[in-house]
């Protein structure tokens, strides 16, 4: 087969100049800012063209830089809620974004039916970020199917069709994911269809039988408000699962990828899982699912049991190599650490009563007020932070180079406002 370029035929004329990379970097930043300013232009409104399916935030973002984001207007915003927990390097990181462009130049995609060297480089990276016993990783494209892998894996490795899941629990929208999420505000959509899962207590440990393949928990339940496991509560569950062969998964969509301070919350809490389960931060802003598998599930998987078109493509790789390298080079796992004790120490400082749950960038602020007026008055003074299902908790989930400088201008801000509005105070 011939792979080299045909000669060009006699008298043909000589082909144009390829354009230069300057200039082609100013076409691409000029089509980028005529199609926003196309939609300023027409009023065009994104619930006119997008199914509308989210609850979203007064905010329209053009740029991000590092843990600040920019409106339409022009107004810069502290991000503390880090795109949703995603933002693990900070936005628009300058090297991430080289790398990731560097290879959108080289070879953007090939399914896995190849072999690809990023693909290798990224696997072994990530299985050794990761607890030494989860030895292979399955990569996908989102939290949801992450999990869908996990259930999947352990219900065939197991032979066994029950998975127990706790209150309060959420792992994502697919089918099976949702079976085993606890809202009926997620839940509802889907009926019927959703089977084979019991429910538990959180922090009990649930009766097992023969049937029970795996007990699937967020170690730390973000959405729920930052209920955080105790690691007697994990290291119990883990006894329970040892001794009925159920597997545990830890759904580490939130707390992974050294938000907590430690890799993984398996790592800070010192219990073994069969499966951990990410997703979010993985590619610092790249869509990722990552599955990882303990040894004795891994060795029995074989072809054709598991398969995703994107997965582990080469964007995704580079990105994933990408957020290493920065996590390494800039040392922010320590780094996650620090921010979870300065935000601790500024809160407590001004604020009677406060409770902070979680760890590292991954926290709850518990006030002893509905916090939803709070979330919407802080980002008036230029801060992005989440609420939660819990009403009186309040999310901040920032890149983990977050500067202490906008932790001490949200900790005043967040003061000032619970002393401007103490009538919208309620009791705990
Ligand atoms: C703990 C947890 N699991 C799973 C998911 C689902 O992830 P995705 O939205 O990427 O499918 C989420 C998303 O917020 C999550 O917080």
């Amino acid at each position: 087969m011939r792979l080299d370029a045909p000669a060009a035929a006699p008298g043909a004329t000589a082909p144009a100049a390829a354009p230069s990379a300057d200039s082609l970097a100013t076409e691409a930043a000029s089509l980028l800012d005529a199609w926003t300013a196309t939609v300023t232009e027409r009023g065009d409104r994104e619930a006119d063209w997008q199914l509308a399916t989210y609850d979203k935030l007064p905010l329209t973002l053009v740029r991000g830089d590092g843990s600040r984001v920019l409106d339409a207007s022009g107004r810069w915003y502290w991000d503390l809620y880090g795109g949703h927990a995603v933002a693990l390097i900070g936005h628009a990181h300058p090297l991430w974004a080289a790398v990731v462009g560097e290879q959108a130049k080289r070879f953007t995609f090939y399914s896995n039916v190849v072999y690809q060297p990023l693909r290798t480089a990224a696997c072994r990276t990530i299985v050794e970020f990761a607890p030494k016993n989860l030895t292979r990783v399955f990569l996908s494209n989102s939290g949801a199917e992450a999990n869908e892998v996990a259930l999947k894996m352990a219900r065939h490795h197991t032979g066994r069709k029950t998975v127990i899941s706790f209150d309060g629990a959420f792992h994502g929208r697919t089918a099976a994911a949702l079976a085993v999420t606890a809202s009926e505000k997620y839940r509802n959509y889907s009926q019927p269809g959703l089977s084979h899962t019991r429910w538990a207590t959180w922090g009990e440990i649930p009766e097992l039988d023969d049937d029970v393949a795996a007990i699937i928990l967020e170690p730390i339940q973000s959405l729920n408000g930052m209920r955080t496991a105790t690691r007697a509560w994990l290291h119990a569950l883990r006894a329970a699962c040892d001794a009925n062969g159920t597997l545990l998964i830890l759904d580490e969509v939130q707390s992974a990828w050294g938000r907590l301070g430690a890799n993984f919350a398996a790592d800070l809490y010192d219990v073994r899982a069969d499966f951990i389960t990410g997703a979010k931060s993985a590619g610092g802003g790249f869509p990722i699912g990552v599955t990882l598998v303990d040894e004795a599930v891994a060795d029995k998987a074989k072809n054709g049991d598991q398969g995703s078109t994107f997965g582990a493509g080469a964007l995704a790789c580079a990105a994933i190599l990408a957020t290493h390298h920065v996590l390494r080079e800039e040392g922010l796992v320590e780094r996650a650490k620090a921010v979870g004790a300065y935000v601790a120490a500024a809160l407590t400082a001004v604020i009677p009563n406060v409770e902070l749950r979680g760890y590292g960038c991954l926290l709850g602020v518990k006030l002893d007020q509905p916090v939803k007026p709070l979330v919407a008055a802080l980002r008036d003074h230029g801060f992005i932070v989440g609420g939660s299902d819990d009403p009186h908790v309040m999310r901040l989930m920032p890149p983990l180079n977050v500067p202490f400088e906008a932790i001490d201008a949200f900790a005043s801000a967040l003061a000032a406002l619970l002393a401007s509005i103490p009538a919208s105070r309620s009791p705990s």
